[in-house]
C-alpha cells in the first residue's frame, strides 16, 4: 500500500535497531512507586486519588513543589519520583513537535493522520474518536518504550475566525458546533472511556480568542483581543466548553494573547470561574510556552516577576510551559504575594492527572496498556485508518460536465503537474511526527495509469515561470491533466499568517496556461490548510474539476488517486468559508467581532454572520452521485417549561426568550427523522447538515449549524437518519450580556432543500413554588 522505497527504508532501520539493542529491555523504568517508597500511602492504588495526592504533597518541601510547576518537572529522588516532561503533542498522530517525544530506536515513526482541518471536513464524529483511540495506542506504546509522555497538548480547538490565520489548518474550522463535537470526540478517543483512569491526558488549547499569530506588525504575544461577552459565549468559548463538559478533558491551555486587557493565563474569570467553576474541569491548566514570561517581559502586565507568578497561579494556572515559575515562585512566597497553599492547589491538579494516568502505580508493564509496544505502532490497521481518513476528508468543490471521475480506459496517460504533485511531508501539515511512510499524489496516480510528471514550479512560492513550457508540453501529450497546487508551511504556519488568499506567486498563471494546453480534462487539486480564492479556476471553462484535499496525511496520494478515478466517491464538506480576496481589506485580522457592522463597512465573520459573496460556502462539497431528502418525522410545536418564578416575574422574559437556566433542558430533546435517497447511479456517502434560523426579529438572522450526520447510501437506495436536537444547546441564542436564551416562536430548520418550522411555546405548568 505504501511506496516500496519507504518500506524498505523502514525495515532497514528496524533491523539495524534490533541488532544494535536487542538485549536491552523494551520498557521504561517505573515513574514512581516501585522501589523503597512503594508502600507509602501516595503509592497505594486502593486509596482515593485525592488522599494519595494529599499524602504526597504533605511530604514535599516548598522547593520541591516549585520544581513541579513547570513542564520539565524535576525528580524527587528521596521519594523515588522521576523527572517528567509534560510537553508532548499529538494533533494528528504522535508528534515530536514537543520535547516529550523522541522518535528513534524501535519507534522510527508513527501513523500520521491528515491535518485536523481535513479530518474535520469528513464531518464524521466516529472517525475523530477512532483516530484518537489509535493515536493514544501508539502514544502509550511509545511511553512504554521510554520515548514519549502521557500528557498531550492537543487538540487545538480555537475557532478558525480569519482565513489568513497560519494555524487555521490545526483546527476543526470556523463553526463552534462542529469544533465542539470534534473536541469532545477526539478527546474521548485519546483519553479512553475507562472511568477515572486516563489512557493519555489530552489538552484543549489555546484558551481563548486566540487566532492571530503575526499579521501587520501585530503578533500573538502583544495582541489584546477585544471580545464581546456575546461573541465569547456563543463563538470562542463553545468548543472549549464542549471539550471540558462533554469530552471531560484532562487539561486546558491558556493562550499568549490578552482578552479585553488581561492575559488569559492571569485572568481568574476565565480560568478559575469559567473553566473550573462553571465547566468543572477535572484536570490541569497549563500556560502556552513561555506565556508567563511573555506577560511579564513583553506585555509588562505586572511590575515584578513575583507579581506575575502570583497573578497566574491565583487566577488558576497549575503548570507553566517554560522556566518562569521555577525561577520566581520561591521569592513570590517569601514576599507574601502567594501562599504555599496556592502552590499546593496547583499541584493537586497536576498530580491528580499523573495519578489517573497510572504514573504512581509502579511498574508500567503490569498496568492497563502496559502490553503495548513497537508492534502496536504503524500497524496495517492504523495506516489503513489514515488512508480512510484522507479519503473522507477530500472535498469535491466543482465538477463541470462530470469531468470526474477519470477513467482508466479513456485516460491511460495522465500529466501530473504542480509543486505539490510529488510531496511527502507537505501532506502532513504542521505539528506532525515522522510518518510510517508516504504515498505522494504522483505515486498514487501512478498506480492507476501511466504518468508524465512536471513540477511546473521550483516550490509553492513559484519564483519564476521557467518550467511552465515543459509543463504545457506534458499536458499536450496526456489524455488528462491533474494539477496539484496550493500552499505549504512556508506560506501558512505557526507565527505566519497569510497576507492574501490567492495562490502564491505565478501559480495561477501556470494553472491557466496548462489548462489551455491540455488535450483532455483538467483537474485542479488544492493542497492547503486555509481557503484559497480560486475564482479564476472556478470561472475557467477549461478546468473541469476542483478538489480540496487539505493536508491529507501520509496516505494522501492514495486517497487523492482513489477519488480521481472514482474508487472513492467523495463526501467531504468545507469546514470553513472560502472568501474572495477582497474580503480581506474590509476585515482587519485584529477585529474580533463576529457580527457584521454595515455602518462601518465591516463584513462580519464566518457563514453565521457574513452575508457577502463567497468563492465556496461553508458546508459545500459535491459527490459523484445525487441525494434527495424527505422529512419522515419532526415535531411542529414544542412546549418549553418555565421552571423559575424569577423568570416569570420579569415582564420582558417573553420577548427576550427564556434563559436556558430557567427551563428543564434534559427533557427538551427533539427527534427528527429524515430519509436520504441516493438518486444517482453510484454508491455514495452523504453528509447531512442541519441548520436552524431563530424567529424573526431581534435575533441574528443567519443560519447556524445545529447537527450533522454522515450516512452511506447505495445507488437508488434509501436510509433513514435520526437526529436529536437539544433545544437548550441548539435552538438557543446568546444575548449581549453573554446569557444563553431560548427565543419563543418559529424556528426554521434547513436540511438540504427541505425547510421545516418548529414553534417553541412557553408553558408555566412546571413552575416550582
Ligand atoms: C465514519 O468513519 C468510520 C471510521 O471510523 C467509518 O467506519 C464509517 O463508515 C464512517 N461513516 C460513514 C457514513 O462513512
Ligand atoms: C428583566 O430583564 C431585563 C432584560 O434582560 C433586565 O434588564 C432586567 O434587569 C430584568 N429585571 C429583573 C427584575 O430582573
Amino acid at each position: 500500500m505504501y511506496s516500496n522505497k519507504s518500506h524498505t527504508y523502514l525495515s532497514l532501520l528496524l533491523s539495524l535497531f534490533l541488532i544494535a539493542s536487542a538485549p536491552t529491555s523494551e520498557s521504561r523504568p517505573a515513574f514512581a512507586c516501585d522501589g523503597a517508597t512503594r508502600n507509602l500511602p501516595f503509592c497505594r492504588v486502593s486509596l482515593p486519588i485525592q488522599d494519595r495526592v494529599g499524602d504526597l504533597i504533605g511530604r514535599l518541601t516548598l522547593q520541591e513543589k516549585i520544581r513541579l510547576l513547570v513542564n520539565n518537572a524535576a525528580a524527587v529522588p528521596r521519594l523515588g519520583i522521576n523527572g517528567y516532561e509534560w510537553w508532548s503533542e499529538a494533533l494528528h498522530g504522535v508528534s515530536n513537535a514537543g520535547p516529550g517525544v523522541k522518535f528513534g530506536g524501535a519507534f522510527p515513526g508513527a501513523t500520521s493522520f491528515p491535518q485536523v482541518i481535513s479530518t474535520a471536513a469528513s464531518f464524521n464524529a466516529s472517525l475523530w474518536e477512532h483516530i484518537g483511540r489509535v493515536v493514544s495506542d501508539e502514544a502509550r506504546a511509545m511511553y512504554n518504550g521510554g520515548i514519549a509522555g502521557l500528557t498531550y497538548w492537543s487538540p487545538n480547538v480555537n475557532i478558525f475566525r480569519d482565513p489568513r490565520w497560519g494555524r487555521g489548518q490545526e483546527t476543526p474550522g470556523e463553526d463552534p458546533v462542529l469544533a465542539g463535537k470534534y473536541a469532545a470526540s477526539y478527546v474521548q478517543g485519546l483519553q479512553g472511556n475507562s472511568g477515572k483512569q486516563l489512557k493519555v491526558a489530552a489538552c484543549c488549547k489555546h484558551y481563548t480568542a486566540y487566532d492571530l499569530d503575526n499579521w501587520n506588525n501585530v503578533d500573538r504575544y502583544r495582541f489584546n483581543a477585544r471580545v464581546s461577552k456575546q461573541d465569547l459565549a456563543d463563538t470562542y468559548d463553545v468548543p472549549f466548553k464542549a471539550c471540558v463538559v462533554e469530552g471531560k478533558v484532562g487539561g486546558v491551555m491558556c493562550s499568549y494573547n490578552q482578552v479585553n486587557g488581561k492575559p488569559t493565563c492571569a485572568d481568574p474569570d476565565l480560568l478559575r470561574n469559567t473553566i473550573r467553576g462553571q465547566w468543572h474541569l477535572n484536570g490541569y491548566i497549563v500556560s502556552d510556552c513561555n506565556a508567563v514570561g511573555v506577560l511579564y517581559d513583553t506585555q509588562h502586565y505586572t511590575t515584578t516577576p513575583e507579581d506575575a507568578v502570583a497573578a497566574t497561579i491565583k487566577a488558576g494556572l497549575d503548570l507553566e510551559c517554560g522556566p518562569f515559575l521555577a525561577i520566581h515562585t520561591e521569592q513570590a512566597v517569601l514576599q507574601g504575594k502567594l501562599g504555599e497553599a496556592d502552590v499546593n492547589g496547583a499541584l493537586i491538579n497536576t498530580l491528580s492527572v499523573q495519578m489517573r494516568l497510572g504514573m504512581f502505580d509502579g511498574e508500567p508493564s503490569r498496568q492497563p496498556f502496559g502490553n503495548l509496544g513497537p508492534r502496536d505502532v504503524c500497524t496495517p490497521a492504523h495506516q489503513q485508518l489514515a488512508l480512510e481518513a484522507a479519503r473522507q476528508g477530500i472535498v469535491l468543490l466543482q465538477n463541470r460536465g462530470r469531468s470526474l471521475p477519470l477513467s482508466t480506459q479513456l485516460h491511460r496517460t495522465v500529466a501530473v503537474i504542480g509543486p505539490n504533485s510529488d510531496v511527502t511531508v507537505t501532506m502532513l501539515g504542521n505539528y506532525a511526527g515522522v510518518a510510517c511512510g508516504y504515498t505522494t499524489p504522483l505515486q498514487g496516480i501512478g498506480r492507476y495509469v501511466r504518468t508524465i510528471h512536471q513540477s511546473g514550479c521550483d516550490s509553492v512560492a513559484c519564483s519564476n515561470n521557467q518550467l511552465f513550457g515543459v509543463a504545457e508540453t506534458a499536458a499536450r501529450q496526456a489524455d488528462a491533466t491533474v494539477l496539484v497546487m496550493g500552499l505549504d508551511q512556508s506560506i501558512e504556519t505557526e507565527f505566519k499568517d497569510r497576507v492574501g488568499l490567492l495562490l502564491p506567486g505565478p501559480q495561477q498563471e501556470l494553472v491557466s496556461r496548462v489548462a489551455m494546453a491540455s488535450r483532455g480534462p483538467v483537474v485542479l487539486v488544492l493542497m492547503s490548510g486555509g481557503p484559497i480564492d480560486v475564482s479564476f479556476a472556478k470561472n475557467d471553462p477549461r478546468i473541469g474539476a476542483i478538489l480540496w484535499v487539505g493536508y491529507p496525511g501520509q496516505a494522501g496520494g492514495t486517497a487523492i488517486a482513489d477519488v480521481l478515478f472514482g474508487t472513492t466517491n467523495p463526501g467531504g464538506r468545507l469546514p470553513m468559508t472560502w472568501y474572495p480576496q477582497d474580503y480581506l481589506a474590509k476585515a482587519p485580522m485584529t477585529n474580533m467581532a463576529m457580527r457584521a457592522n454595515p455602518s462601518r463597512g465591516y463584513p462580519g465573520r464566518t457563514y453565521r454572520f457574513y452575508k457577502g459573496p463567497v468563492v465556496f460556502p461553508f458546508g459545500h462539497g459535491m459527490s459523484y452521485t445525487t441525494f434527495a431528502h424527505e422529512l419522515a418525522h419532526a415535531p411542529t410545536t414544542v412546549l418549553v417549561p418555565l421552571t423559575s418564578l424569577y423568570g416569570l416575574q420579569n415582564s420582558t422574559t417573553f420577548n427576550n426568550g427564556i434563559r436556558v437556566t430557567h427551563t428543564n433542558c434534559d427533557t427538551l430533546i427533539l427527534e427528527i427523522h429524515i430519509d436520504v435517497k441516493n438518486t444517482g447511479h453510484m454508491d455514495g456517502t452523504h453528509t447531512m447538515l442541519i441548520f436552524s434560523i431563530p424567529p424573526a426579529g431581534k435575533w441574528v438572522a443567519n443560519k447556524q449549524l445545529i447537527g450533522f450526520e454522515k450516512v452511506h447510501v447505495v445507488a437508488r437506495g434509501r436510509q433513514r437518519v435520526k437526529i436529536h436536537i437539544h433545544v437548550c444547546k441548539h435552538l438557543s441564542v446568546v444575548d449581549q450580556f453573554g446569557i444563553r436564551r431560548i427565543p419563543m416562536g418559529e424556528h426554521s430548520l434547513h436540511i438540504g432543500d427541505i425547510k421545516h418550522s418548529i414553534s417553541l411555546q412557553i408553558t408555566l405548568d412546571n413552575i416550582k413554588t
